[in-house]
């Protein structure tokens, strides 16, 4: 049943906000679903609301400091055990503190001492919403897998109208009971992604490289570990953190992305290629810096091993999936990207696009598949645009099991 959270334990983070008091619907609701939900306050949130309504409805105690006793400081461990962190109402405060790793109260070092994946709900006032400072700080949350749900527009408590107030009941409930009430459906999968750039030096100091964050890859590979699958991310140089529970492997160029793969070939039933793979690579790069002597300079390039055509070959029943980044003629690039490469989908993103491609927290991407059929996503945020990859791959599997939509 899909509206049912028996066995899930949600940490509800209460802020400071004039919208507590919507909170207490929330966790009325998250309860009668069978939900366990233990509540953390901030001290202002019980500016707004007190400890103790939380605590009846929730029929557990509420925590409120770090420090209060040995009880609480104990419930650290509480940030292992839950499936879902959702903080509702989330304020700006909340929201900068956590985008910068700041765990100065309980709820805020709760949210980094454990692997559970965080919604968050942001409730404030229409100009703190549209302030380039928050605006950043969600990018950051975004990248790292924190899913918003956006504030809607109406009247605030400044008495002004404007986008800030948070979220109605139902939607925050709606993504709730989407994430959790999702099951493990590539529980038994090991899934390899590929994320990021590659680097082919030219000489000891410089590089050949293009504009790939990982962030789609990072996404991908987060769903998946979320889903139930073993992932193994190989990832080329990023800045991003490892996914919780997802075993990394750091390489630079595409030789040893290629390398890294073959090495985990055997274990792989499902490889995503969403790294962007340098095509071509210096033929001869120098082992000193090249120095400069006023005249023209020309670098010899070689192709580099293209991945993906390699393990063709050695397919076996495992499922491929590459990425095809384009700035023109889309459709036909990429199902000649699909053929060449024998994969069973495509995921065809025209990275000329507003709100899609590199480096990015959204992408705008349409996914091809081996038998011609095409399922076009709107603009979404890298994390849930790898959540409808993974439920269209799972789609073709089970149609192909039932033998209606061979895959290749
Ligand atoms: O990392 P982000 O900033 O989030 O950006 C995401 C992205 C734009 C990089 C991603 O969505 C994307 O489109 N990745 C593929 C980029 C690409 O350039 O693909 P391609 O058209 O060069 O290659 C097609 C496929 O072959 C890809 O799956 C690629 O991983 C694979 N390939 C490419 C070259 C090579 N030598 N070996 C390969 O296997």
């Amino acid at each position: 049943m899909k509206d049912d959270l028996r066995g899930k334990h949600i940490l509800l983070g209460v802020t400071g906000s004039i919208a507590a008091y919507k909170s207490v619907l929330i966790l009325r609701r998250l309860v009668q679903a069978g939900a366990q939900v233990t509540v953390v306050m901030t001290s202002s949130a019980q500016q707004f609301i007190t400890p103790l309504t939380f605590q009846v409805l929730s029929r557990r105690p509420v925590y409120t400091s770090l420090f209060d006793s040995s009880e609480e400081i104990r419930h650290l461990t509480l940030a292992e055990q839950v499936d879902m962190i959702l903080i509702a109402p989330a304020t700006a405060n909340i929201i900068g503190k956590i985008a910068h790793g700041i765990a100065d109260d309980l709820l805020t070092t709760l949210v980094t001492a454990g692997p559970a994946p965080m919604v968050m709900a942001p409730a404030m006032d229409g100009e703190m919403w549209n302030h380039p400072v928050l605006q950043r700080n969600l990018s950051i949350l975004n990248g790292l897998g924190v899913q918003i749900i956006p504030p809607e527009e109406g009247p605030l408590a400044s008495g002004k109208e404007a986008t800030g107030r948070l979220a109605s009941e139902e939607k925050i409930l709606a993504v709730v009971f989407d994430r959790l009430g999702r099951k493990a459906d590539l529980k038994g999968e090991t899934v390899l992604v590929t994320a990021g750039p590659t680097q082919e030096p030219i000489d000891p100091v410089r590089y050949l490289t293009n504009r790939s964050s990982g962030k789609m890859g990072y996404a991908l590979a987060r769903a998946a570990q979320w889903r139930g699958a073993r992932v193994i991310l190989v990832s080329g140089p990023t800045h991003l953190p490892c996914p919780a529970g997802v075993e990394r492997i750091l390489v630079r160029t595409a030789e040893e992305m290629r390398d890294a793969v073959l090495g985990h070939w055997a274990a792989t039933t499902l490889l995503i290629m969403a790294a962007a793979v340098a095509d071509y690579r210096p033929r001869h790069p120098a082992g000193r810096k090249i120095k400069k002597d006023g005249s023209d300079f020309f670098l010899e390039l070689e192709p580099t091993p293209d991945i993906l055509a390699e393990l063709r070959a050695q397919r076996g029943s495992r499922i491929l999936v590459g990425f095809a980044a384009e700035t023109e003629d889309l459709d036909r690039q990429a199902r000649t990207k699909l053929e060449r490469k024998g994969l069973d989908m495509i995921v065809a993103n025209d990275v000329t696009q507003e709100g899609a491609g590199f480096d990015l927290d959204t992408n705008i991407v349409t996914l091809i598949d081996a038998h011609g059929e095409t399922v076009a996503l709107p603009r979404l945020s890298k994390a849930e645009t790898a959540e409808r990859i993974l439920d269209r791959i799972i789609e073709l599997k089970s149609r192909s099991k039932a033998g209606d939509h061979p895959l290749r």
